[in-house]
């Protein structure tokens, strides 16, 4: 059981009512953190409320997985306080922090950043006048960390004036997923898949995040910022490391550390006229969700005018090194998609030649597919014998495996949760390295770039519709297709 001291600043922002405190809470109900555990939460405003009436409401809002028992919630409520406090002045609440938490007591002390990145640099500063970042704490830092390589370069140097490199954990909440987690106990725990996982039998990769919902009231944010930014430089290329990198001597976070970065700087890339064969752009139009009517993303944002804001992306990627070489990696991401779902295809090669020639009416390649939401599933697609003809036929059927049943449901921890935990312990393994921050913007600026210097290539899709048809096209030029599966729209 966890305990420790938890500094959320923006603790009564979206992020912390949405994710981090019903995460909390049910870390809490779960047994996996400690009565005694204290939860700060700071704020610009004072709460007008008391704290359990204000979480009552903000689990109304976005219930914990866990339900709400309400003697339990009035004891969780007991466990945090509200600080006033600015986060570029001194004054108010840092006293009151500096008082409770200025020194070394044993216990972890987590600083969880959920404010703007402008703000990082006077916070730490503040922390660091009141020592509030002595050995036993850390800060997370929530993302987006930058909006390139050198804004990010900047946050980082401001960010380790104040912590050390052991002391900063950069989330990805998408690492905190148990699914994405299962990737590296698959992989290399197999000898199965590790002894196919490379060029000579596999085909190529595709990764979709799909989201269903619009900005939901995030455009001040979402504006200027789109897909590539929001998703691809992070989440994406994460999963994509996930994938694509070398057994790690140790799982710990210098191993796999290392390795996600040696990936990083293989990927190949990609410039000038390749950026236009290869990345397509797009932005949702008036359309329909579940028979519905949606706004656009220009209505959805209340925009009066035209925006160049990219809220989808689909980028074909290659990793230059002996393991991939000529193997693409398609990725792709999108709001107000027809669905909301993440998942891997593992496309292997064709069978090198048909024994029999009837069997080429309908032979598939295998496919390896991870499921990483919304549920968690694993499936392999495979040839076997028709029985609905005599002979020789074939029929593509699916091996499954519903991750989800074969586990403890109860006993899982929901990514916020799990990566609070490992912060509180000092474990990095599921956090990004700044190196790896660095080299995912180097990679992403390149694109942008190009798009600045030659608009004009924002195309659009319909709301509720897969993207545009150059997304498709970009696999069908390959002779390849995204994969859909029965369970989709
Ligand atoms: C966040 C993005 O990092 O991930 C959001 O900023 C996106 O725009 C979200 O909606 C998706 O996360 P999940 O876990 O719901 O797939």
């Amino acid at each position: 059981m966890s305990v420790f001291d938890l500094v959320i600043f923006g603790g009564l922002g979206d992020l912390s009512r949405r994710k981090l405190l019903p995460a909390l809470y049910s870390g809490f109900i779960a047994g996996r953190i400690d009565s005694s555990a204290r939860i700060y939460l700071t704020s610009r405003s004072e709460l007008q409320e008391d704290t359990l009436a204000w979480l009552t409401s903000i689990f109304d809002d976005t219930p914990p997985a866990c339900g709400i028992a309400n003697d339990k919630l009035t004891e969780f409520a007991s466990m945090v306080d509200i600080v006033q406090l600015e986060l570029n002045k001194d004054g108010g609440g840092w006293a009151k922090l500096a008082d409770s938490l200025g020194s070394e007591n044993g216990r972890p002390l987590v600083h969880f950043l959920a404010i703007p990145p402008a703000f990082f640099t006077s916070t730490c500063e503040l922390l660091g006048a009141k020592n509030l970042n002595h050995a036993e704490a850390c800060v997370v830092l929530e993302k987006p960390l930058g909006h390139n390589q050198a804004t990010a370069a900047e946050i980082n140097d401001d960010v380790a004036r104040f912590f050390s490199e052991d002391q900063t954990f950069r989330i990805d909440h998408y690492l905190g997923k148990e699914a994405v987690q299962n990737l590296l106990a698959l992989r290399f725990s197999n000898l199965l898949f590790e002894q196919l996982w490379n060029k000579q039998t596999i085909d190529h990769i595709q990764i979709t995040i799909a989201e269903n919902q619009g900005v939901e009231g995030r455009g001040g944010f979402y504006e200027g910022t789109g897909a590539l930014k929001d998703m691809l430089q992070n989440h994406l290329l994460q999963l994509l490391c996930f994938i694509a990198m070398e057994p790690p001597a140790r799982l710990n976070a210098n191993g796999i550390r290392e390795e996600k970065l040696k990936v990083l700087k293989s990927l190949k890339v990609l410039e000038g006229s390749e950026i236009d064969e290869n990345v397509v752009r797009a932005q949702y139009t008036a359309g329909a969700m579940d028979g519905a009517a949606v706004k656009s993303y220009v209505d959805d944002i209340e925009l009066d005018g035209k925006s160049e804001t990219d809220t989808f992306v689909a980028i074909k990627a290659n990793i230059d090194n002996w393991r991939w070489a000529g193997v693409p990696f398609y990725l792709r991401t999108g709001k107000r998609l027809p669905e909301r779902y993440a998942e891997i295809v593992i496309q292997f090669k064709d069978v090198p030649h048909a024994s029999d020639p009837k069997w080429h009416r309908n032979m598939e390649p295998n496919r390896f597919i991870i499921k990483l939401q919304p549920v968690d599933h694993l499936a392999m697609r495979m040839m076997i014998k028709d029985d609905q003809e005599d002979r020789a036929g074939l029929r593509e059927v699916e091996l499954n495996l519903d991750v989800g049943q074969t586990g403890n449901d109860a006993k899982r921890l929901g990514p916020y949760l799990r990566l609070i935990l490992d912060a509180a312990r000092g474990d990095q393994s599921l956090f990004v390295h700044r190196n790896e921050v660095d080299l995912a913007w180097a990679w992403i600026d390149k694109i942008v770039d190009h798009w600045k210097n030659n608009p004009g290539s924002l195309m659009q899709y319909q709301a509720g519709t897969w993207g545009p048809y150059e997304a498709h096209g970009l696999m069908k030029r390959d002779g390849r297709e995204w994969y859909l599966d029965g369970d989709h729209k």
